[in-house]
């Protein structure tokens, strides 16, 4: 989704702004621009497609200045062109302004400045906050006010008309200062030595400084070479703490792999010891939650995507362990079905990002009805984090690529310490578990070092136009989640079922050109499975399946065979998610296709 860098200090603003831009390249986008100011003059170049060609058409420009906003734009009202890439200008060409989020009532007030006489070039529903702001900064006649003229004034009057989601950078050519605004969408303010920053997210910055200020919704502030100053929205002045963020340069660079998504699968063994360190200590699960877990009746989990998928298996393992019921909604859907939430339940809020729109806006409706709420989260400072009652942060580093793939077992590992914690209350946990779950990073590297063999299977199948994924139990999402990978980064069409469903429907499909994906551990309904996997080979199907290294029976029905570590049940999704991931990850990069930044998505979605 969009991302927002400026800058304002001692060096050329420029350099700064590209190289922050290319930090949030992992966001998503389509096309890109950078204003930069000097001497009360803008330079603004903009570009449709990559950086790259913003910055060959920035090549001979000689932009000098030591102020500026640059943006990464993902299309939602307009197509991706010159014309409706950020920054935009007001009439006069006075401000330019950046923005993130949607406007919603953005035709009305189109119409409404339209009709006063402003012109507005783009499609887009952010030029409507330059000419907003330029409304309230530029009156003429007997309309102005006192206090016109002061574009923090007239930027707060803009913004209390606006319905809708922003992160907001202005500049003005007659201010030494950029003025920069939120509400559900993320911003954060770099301190620098005489320089400050801003960003949509610390990535972009955290080449330059450590030291950060996370703005919350409805704040709005001035940023000047020497620092900011902080407002509400009723332009009253509040203190905020600068935050000492961890986060280091090399963990957001691709460290020798060629795709962040394939660094970031092999990064799986060690960010899963991250989430568990210092959570496991003599037969017990620490966790620091700041409610008293004991009066929880129901839990309910709400998320969106690859974070949906492992909600679904917290739902087996925290039912199994703890025997509380759990209900898995999808965000979007959970919020405007008008839940009964209960005092007495704790509402889980699964995201890597910590800034998904509808997760957040599900989050929001949940505390409103009195519900606890618990956030399972990667990106530590991120909105929903500081949104929850309490948190269980993931420690998995920054994940670039837009396809999930360590952020979900790490979710899946949260969820079962969550789940172990929650069972000691009542009865002491099985060590037999605690030792597997130490156990989990040593299997994962056993898969990951048959990749040569799993890329010869992607050969064969990469130019398939279907892919049916099937498993049961636990391993039912774990299909979906395989097939939610194929579809983002392959483009082709897949399918995850569970395994006894496929009987009532698609089955219709099966035939010589379906590939179905089994994932099928030697567990309770093993015998199950391979029933599924006859009904399959009876009509055809190419079948490639997960099997555990011991089994002997599915070589004989299944053609491609990927065998993996037995593990206890519970952990077997952690370890059977890998070989699809790098599936996935294959056939992707085998038809030449973008794998860090697919098509059409954008890695943390802030819009509804
Ligand atoms: C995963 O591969 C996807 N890109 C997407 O489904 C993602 O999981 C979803 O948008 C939720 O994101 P979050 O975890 O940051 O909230």
């Amino acid at each position: 989704m969009c991302g927002i860098v400026g800058y304002i200090g001692k060096e050329n603003a420029l350099p700064i702004l590209i190289n922050g831009l290319k930090k949030l390249e992992y966001r998503g986008y389509d096309s890109a621009g950078v204003c930069v100011m000097h001497k009360n003059n803008f330079s603004l170049v903009k570009e449709k497609g990559k950086i790259e060609n913003l910055e060959q058409t920035l090549l001979h420009s000689n932009i000098l200045g030591n102020v500026g906003i640059a943006h990464t734009r993902w299309a939602t009202h307009g197509e991706p062109s010159q014309l409706n890439a950020h920054p935009h200008l007001d009439c006069k060409g006075r401000l330019a302004i950046v923005h993130n989020g949607i406007v919603e009532n953005y035709s009305a007030l189109k119409e409404l400045l339209q009709k006063e006489g402003h012109i507005i070039i783009s499609q887009t529903d952010s030029e409507i906050i330059a000419h907003l702001i330029e409304k309230f900064y530029l009156p003429t006649g007997a309309l102005a006010e006192a206090n016109d003229g002061d574009m923090e004034i007239a930027t707060i009057k803009a913004l209390k008309l606006i319905e809708g989601a922003y992160a907001l950078a202005i500049i003005d050519k007659n201010t030494n200062n950029i003025l920069v605004a939120k509400k559900s969408s993320p911003l954060v303010i770099g301190v620098g030595d005489e320089e400050t920053f801003l960003a949509s997210d610390a990535s972009a910055i955290v080449a330059y400084t450590k030291k950060v200020i996370y703005l919350d919704d409805n704040e709005i502030a001035s940023l000047t070479q020497n620092g900011y100053s902080i407002k509400n929205i009723n332009g009253e002045l509040i203190d905020k703490k600068i935050i000492e963020i961890a986060m280091t340069v090399d963990q957001i660079e691709k460290g020798g792999f060629r795709h962040f998504m394939l660094k970031e699968i092999f990064q799986q063994p060690e960010a899963i010891e991250n989430t568990l360190r210092g959570r496991l200590a003599l037969g017990t699960v620490k966790l620091n939650l700041q409610f008293d877990v004991s009066l929880i009746k129901r839990i309910i989990i709400i998320a969106c995507g690859t974070s949906w998928h492992s909600g679904l298996i917290g739902k087996y393992i925290i039912e199994k362990f703890s025997g509380i019921p759990v209900e898995v909604d999808y965000a979007s859907e959970f919020r405007y079905r008008n839940p009964i939430v209960r005092q007495d339940d704790l509402v889980i809020a699964i995201s890597q990002s910590g800034e998904t729109a509808d997760t957040l806006a599900a989050l929001k409706e949940a505390k409103l009805r009195g519900a606890k709420t618990l956030g399972i989260i990667n990106v530590v400072g991120s909105t929903i984090s500081r949104e929850v009652d309490s948190g269980i942060y993931l420690h998995a580093g920054p994940e670039i690529g837009v396809a999930s793939t360590k952020a979900f077992t790490c979710q899946i590992t949260a969820l079962l310490l969550l789940s172990l914690y929650l069972q000691q209350i009542k009865k002491p946990i099985d060590n037999t578990i605690l030792v597997e779950l130490k156990n989990i990073p040593e299997k994962i590297k056993e898969v990951l070092a048959q990749s040569d063999e799993i890329k010869k299977i992607a050969e064969i199948f990469k130019d398939s136009k279907n892919f049916l994924y099937l498993g049961r139990n636990l391993n039912f999402p774990v299909a979906l989640e395989g097939a939610l990978k194929l579809k983002e980064i392959s483009y082709i069409h897949a399918e995850g079922y569970p395994a006894a469903e496929m009987k009532h429907g698609p089955i219709a499909l099966i035939d010589e050109h379906m590939p179905v994906v089994f994932i099928a551990p030697q567990d309770e309904i093993y015998n199950k499975i391979l029933s599924n996997m006859e009904e399959i080979k009876a009509r055809g199907g190419n079948i490639i399946a997960i099997i555990n290294k011991r089994d002997t029976k599915i070589e004989k029905l299944a053609k491609y065979i990927i065998k993996v570590p037995e593990s206890i049940n519970e952990l077997s999704p952690l370890i059977n998610i890998i070989p699809l991931q790098l599936l996935a990850y294959y056939i992707a990069d085998l038809k030449g296709l973008s794998v860090d930044k697919p098509r059409n998505l954008a890695k943390s979605v802030t819009v509804e």
